[in-house]
């Protein structure tokens, strides 16, 4: 059986919140992907932009992917660009579920604009558009990789224990 849970999803879907309450509730560890390219870096994940650009981002991103998918027994929320490099995907699937949460362009919008989180991709004049245009090109790639996908219109609590109820049904499917 796959001990992991791999969160996947576009920014803002709450993969974070959705994330802490997973581990917590399963007795899981919680990781973040961001989290771990900024201890990597030294550098927040704004400044890697800014300073080194994306493709060392997402170098990043594919080293600590490919290390905490080798872990037993975690939660990993995924940072939204996860799926750009269908490596990430093949790591993860060897010990993870990979849970996607999907909103509508409005429901991400509106949780962008509250957060306080800087997201480089989105830092442009029309914000709208960034989210339009991101969301199109990758929502195939979510739907592809995902093996369970949840929509995250309801609170993190309901989003978190519709996962548990969804993943007692996948592991049943496979005793
Ligand atoms: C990105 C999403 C961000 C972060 C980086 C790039 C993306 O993570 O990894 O800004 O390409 O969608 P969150 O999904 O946690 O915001």
């Amino acid at each position: 059986m796959k001990s992991n849970i791999a969160l996947i999803g576009f920014m803002g879907v709450g993969k974070t919140t959705v994330g802490e309450i997973l581990a917590e509730r399963l007795g899981l560890k919680f990781f973040e992907t961001d989290k771990l390219i900024e201890q990597r870096a030294g550098m927040t994940i704004p400044e890697i932009f800014r300073e080194l650009g994306e493709i060392a981002f997402r170098d990043f991103e594919i080293e600590v992917t490919r290390e905490i998918s080798e872990q037993e027994n975690v939660v990993i929320s995924c940072g939204g660009g996860i799926v750009l490099n269908q490596i990430n995907i093949d790591r993860l699937r060897l010990k993870s579920i990979i849970v996607y949460l999907s909103a509508s362009p409005i429901i991400i919008l509106g949780r962008v604009n509250h957060s306080k989180r800087v997201r480089p991709l989105l830092n442009t004049a029309n914000k709208v558009a960034a989210v339009r245009r991101l969301l199109k090109d990758r929502k195939p790639l979510y739907e592809r990789a995902a093996d369970m996908k949840v929509d995250v219109s309801r609170s993190a609590e309901d989003v978190a224990e519709k996962i548990i109820h969804r993943l007692k049904e996948h592991e049943g499917h496979h005793r």
